[in-house]
This record gives C-alpha cells, structure tokens and sequence, in this order.
C-alpha cells in the first residue's frame, strides 16, 4: 500500500448504559472511539448515543482501525459500502472471540459520501446492531469540495432506526418469535441518532441532511409534513450528477439519501420529518396473532427541526454536482443473459435461487471475475401467490438487496407481478440516478443492476439488508476469481 498511515484509531465494542430516557438507563452495545494518531476531529462522538463515532476521512486516505473486542459475543465490523480487500470488508468468517482484536488498514477508495459500518456476526448481525453497534463514515472528495455544499455545523448525518423498549427502558428483541425472522423486526419507537423524539434546533441556512437508514427491517417513506418536495442531491455511493426532486423518498434498511434543504426563510418554523403511511406488505390470516402492532406502513414522526435565528449565507445549489461515468451495458459480459437471483421462500426462510448462506460455499453460478462488467438481477418472486407455502399467509416482502465490496448502478426495473397498486405506493420514492450498493426490491419486481468487479479478488457476501433475513440465511457468498 502505498499512501501513508493518517489516521489510527481503536473501535472499542463495549457493553454500556445510557441515559436514553428519563428514569433507568438503558443497557447498549457501542463503539467506542479513541484516536491514537492523526487528527482527532476526523472522529465525531454523538453524545448519549448508543451510535458508534461518526468518521470523516478523505479519499485516498490510508487509515488503521483496531477492533476491540468486549463484547460476550463474537463479532467482526464491515464497512457497508466501502471498496475493500475480503480481509477487511468484515465477512462473517472473520469474526473474533469476546477479548480477542482484529486489525484494519486500508486505503479509501471510494469517492465522497456517506458510508456505514456495523457488525456482521453469522446470524448475529440483526441483535449486535438492534442493540446499538453501528456507525457512520463520511468521506470526502475534491471533486466534492469544489461545489461548497453546507459544510461543518451545516452538515447533519442523520441515522434512523427503531426500537421497542419495555417498561424499564430496556430494548426488547425479537418478542414474536419466529414471525419476527420471518418478516424482520419492527419496533414501535423512532430513533434519530439514538434520540427518541428527536428535535433539533437549526438556523436559518441551508443544511445537507445525510439520512441512513440503519433500521433492522423498517423501511421508510419520508417526507416533509408540509409538502415542501425533497431535494436530493446524493444516495448510497456519493453525489448525484445533478439534484432530483421528490415528494417522498422510499428508504429501505441499508440505503443512504442526502438532502439539501433550505431553511433560509422559516425562521420561527418548525420543519417535521415524516414517515407516511402505505399498505403493509404481508397480510395474513390467524398467524400473527395480534403481536406485530406496527408494521411496516404505519405512520411515524422521525424528525423535528425548528429553525432560529439566521445563519451562513446560502450559496445556490449547483445544477451539476458530480460527474458519474455511466457503465455501458454493451460492455457487459452476460448482457444477454443476466446472472439473476431469485427471492422467494424455501420452507419457512426467504432463499436466494432456494440456497440459504453457507459460511464457505460458492455456488458456481455465484463465480464472478475481476474485472468483468455484468448484469445482475434480481427477482423478487414473494407475493406472486407462488411462493407462499405459508397457508394462511400470504408472505410479501421486499428485500433489499445489498452487495459487499462494490458500488453499482441500477440499469432497470420492472413490475411483473402482484400487487401493482401497493407496488407505486412506494416506487415514486426510489432514487436510482448514481450510484448505489444496497437497492430495494419490491414484492413482484425484477431489479437489474450494472456491476463492475474491479478492486479485488476474493470471497465476498450479497444478502438481504433486511437483518433478520440475512440472519436467517438470505445471505450467500459470491467470489470474484482473478
Ligand atoms: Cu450493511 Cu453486509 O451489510
Ligand atoms: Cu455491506
Ligand atoms: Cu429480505
């Protein structure tokens, strides 16, 4: 590696508790950040939060992170999003044991944007980021820094997710048992940055607002109360080539979108982020009980902003933001023959073509190599009436489908089957313009996407980012061979 170490920090994952409500503190699992070499304000701890650090580097910056672990229960951290060798993207074979270290350093490839990073324990990864481990890593770039977008105090990373908590405060798992594996779980109180009831004060100024949703299983349709549409000017992979505009944004488990957002004349307003409601996806018959009380669809508060006094000056926002070299499809080595990947249930678990994840195995249709540019496909066949098995149920689920060690573009869409009507409660929402390493794929739709396998040879997983999914085994290995 050629660029020399700028930053070394520890990740400590620790067992602590905090003041999350007034009354008994809550027990959570954190990263804890300490910064032994470089500059310490690349590393930004959100007070009282059960969130890991919030890391701001810039591209081509070499960093070491050394993986603490004291936690009772192995774990290892992947980087969602960033382009890295298998040794560092955190594949679930390199978990370690409770007091054990794992040592990072790597170089960042990636252009600037809004990445994550969260454990990726073998059927663990759903209660080790439920219970609080997870964290945001922001990079930087030059081609992004031309473009002046609200920076420092301006610039609001934004992680939201949901919890149930009991009467004293403690975070509550998995309380339905196996319809909770089988749908994921939905907990009933929102988070922004672990804040139930989030409010913050801002000025009046134009803000980037970077929204992950490090949610297990919920997706979002987000919103502004008042109608005022949404601008986008970034998703997973960094910058959009110019803003799109939105009346609603669909996020699903996984999925960044970054906003501008100009507050410049609302002094004295409060602006209220929303989650509006759509049909649920998953209908059934006696089976669930009255257990899941708040499905995906119900209606949420997530964010209130209320604007003070004036701040900086707002510079317009820039027609053009990036550039982004589109992959040309003529350049694919399957173009007309999709690798695909079928989504359906296999018994009582959602499969990938009726495989569940094996710790060592590749497929040989899941055999790729470095360099290729290729078609993949998804095809969400639940809710077809095919693939219920169920009886009584009628299993509808969307997947969103995340690939490690890669970004890609999504090359199309296509609505086969279903219920159509459900389908466009939620697809004006999608941003597919740049690029992407996690897209959603709704009950009955086909989803293709472009995908270059350039960095690095090696064994890498593609699963669901809905967590209990992956856990349960919708989660396989591909191999990039060189
Ligand atoms: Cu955030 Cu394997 O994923
Ligand atoms: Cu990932
Ligand atoms: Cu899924």
């Amino acid at each position: 590696m050629s660029a020399s170490v700028s930053l070394v920090v520890n990740l400590t994952a620790r067992p602590v508790t905090l003041p999350i409500f007034s009354g008994a503190e809550t027990s959570v699992w954190r990263y804890d950040a300490l910064v032994q070499d470089g500059n310490a304000e690349s590393i930004q701890v959100l007070k009282n939060s059960y969130l890991g650090p919030i890391f701001r580097v810039r591209k081509g910056q070499r960093i070491q992170v050394r993986l603490k672990n004291e936690l009772p229960d192995s774990t290892i951290i992947h980087w969602h999003g960033l382009r890295l060798s298998e040794e560092m993207d955190g594949h679930p074979r390199y978990t370690i044991a409770p007091g054990a270290n794992y040592d990072y350093d790597f170089q960042v490839l990636n252009r600037a944007g809004m990445y994550w990073f969260h454990p990726h324990t073998h059927q663990l990864t759903g209660p080790q980021v439920y219970y609080g481990m997870a964290g945001v890593f922001i990079v930087s770039d030059d081609e992004e820094a031309a473009l002046s977008l609200p920076a420092g105090e301006y610039d609001l990373p934004l992680v939201i997710q949901d919890r149930t908590f009991d009467s004293q405060n403690q975070m509550v798992y998995l309380t339905n048992g196996m319809m909770d594996q089988m749908i994921g779980f939905l907990g009933d109180t929102i988070l922004v940055n672990g804040m139930p009831k989030a409010t913050m004060d801002v000025k009046a100024s134009a803000y980037r607002l970077r929204l992950l949703n490090g949610s297990n299983s919920r997706i979002y349709k987000l919103a502004w109360m008042d109608g005022t549409p949404l601008k986008v000017i970034a998703t997973d992979g960094g910058l959009l080539e110019a803003p799109v505009t939105r009346d609603y944004l669909t996020l699903a488990p996984g999925e960044r979108v970054e906003l501008w957002a100009d507050f410049s004349s609302r002094t004295g307003s409060e602006m209220r982020l929303v989650s509006l409601p759509f049909s649920e996806f998953s209908t059934s018959g006696g089976m669930m009980g009255g257990g899941l009380s708040l499905p995906n669809g119900v209606p949420f508060d997530i964010l209130s902003l209320k604007v003070g006094e004036k701040g900086a000056d707002v510079s317009p926002l820039p027609t053009h933001l990036s550039t982004i070299e589109r992959h040309r499809l003529e350049e694919a080595v399957n173009q007309n023959n999709p690798r695909s990947f079928t989504l359906a249930m296999q018994g009582m678990v959602h499969s990938i073509n009726g495989r569940v994840f094996e710790m060592d195995a590749v497929a040989r249709d899941e055999v790729v190599r470095l360099g290729d540019l290729e078609i993949w496909e998804f095809a969400n066949l639940e809710g077809s009436g095919g693939g219920m098995g169920m009886g009584m149920m009628n299993m509808e689920m969307p997947h969103p489908m995340h690939i490690h060690g890669l970004v890609f573009q999504v090359l199309s869409r296509q609505f086969m089957q279903g219920n159509e009507s459900v389908y466009h409660e939620l697809s004006a929402g999608f941003v597919d313009d740049g690029w992407k390493d996690t897209v959603l794929v709704m009950p009955g739709e086909k989803v293709q996407v472009l995908v270059r396998f350039e960095d690095y040879a090696g064994t890498f997983v593609y699963h669901c980012h809905n967590l209990e999914h992956g856990d349960a085994g919708m989660m396989r290995n591909y191999r990039i061979k060189s």
